[in-house]
């Protein structure tokens, strides 16, 4: 798949794909590279992109609120997440962590209690190029805890997400690192509290704040539109 894009448009296509839009009818070839340019019937130019991280989160079909890039970054950076890696990831929902990491070498498993969000993230693998690294389980991941173990990363997007800290002694190798993104913070609270019962180190709470700045004629500042609060950011490590 790759983005084909006009302006301000852009549009997920694969080779071979007929698209007809206001712009005219595109006949994707069955061969393209990106930075090819294709015409409509019409005259109308797309040019042709690779999928990378931000474009998988415009574009993948949603199912469970995605993690917004920023989000993502600051998960990367606090668990230092790499190739190679073995992370334990719940719940998929769109899969947007889970691609991102697969697309870093790392190998993925992740659960989705529910079985449509799964087979959608299961296609969004496909899309993401991330099929063989991210492995979709469908089922609740706290029905799965007795048989995992070993992880270097685990990271946890779930309501109950508590229950899943509790096993981290067992869940993650020695040193390992674990991520809780939770929307509200009494469950932020509850995380940390299981952190701290289990006796993990480092942990760090974090309220991520962003803003995008606007620069035109009247002058420069941070932008009054956009997304304010997203979630808190739970960080600890098993010692
Ligand atoms: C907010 S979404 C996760 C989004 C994901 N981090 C991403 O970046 O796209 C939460 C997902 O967790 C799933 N879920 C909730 N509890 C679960 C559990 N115990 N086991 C597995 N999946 C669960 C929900 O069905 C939902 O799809």
């Amino acid at each position: 798949m790759y983005l084909f894009v006009h302006e301000d448009r852009e549009h997920l296509l694969e080779p071979g794909e007929r698209f007809e839009s206001d712009l005219g009818i595109l006949e994707v070839p069955d061969e393209v590279s990106p930075g090819d340019v294709v015409e409509t019937h019409l005259g109308n130019a797309f040019t042709v992109r690779r999928l990378r991280g931000p474009d998988l989160f415009t574009h993948l079909d949603r199912t469970g609120a995605p993690m917004m890039p920023r989000d993502v970054g600051l998960v990367v950076g606090k668990t230092g997440v790499a190739a190679g890696d073995r992370v334990l990831d719940a719940g998929t929902g769109t899969g947007i962590l889970s691609a991102y990491m697969g697309r870093m070498g790392a190998d993925v498993v992740s659960y989705e209690i529910d079985p449509d969000f799964a087979e959608v993230a299961r296609n969004n693998m496909e899309i993401a190029g991330v099929a063989d690294r991210v492995e979709i389980r469908t089922g609740d991941v706290t029905d799965a805890l007795d048989e995992l173990s070993g992880f270097d990363v685990v990271t946890l997007d779930t309501e109950d997400a508590p229950a899943v800290v509790e096993r981290t002694p067992t869940l993650l190798s020695r040193g390992g690192s674990l991520a809780v993104y939770s929307p509200f913070v009494e469950n932020t609270r509850e995380v940390v509290a299981a952190a701290r019962e289990v006796g993990l180190d480092d942990i760090e709470t974090l309220d991520t704040i962003q803003r995008e700045m606007d620069f035109d004629d009247r002058g420069s500042r941070p932008s009054t539109g956009g997304v304010g609060h997203t979630g808190y950011l739970t960080f600890a490590r098993r010692p």
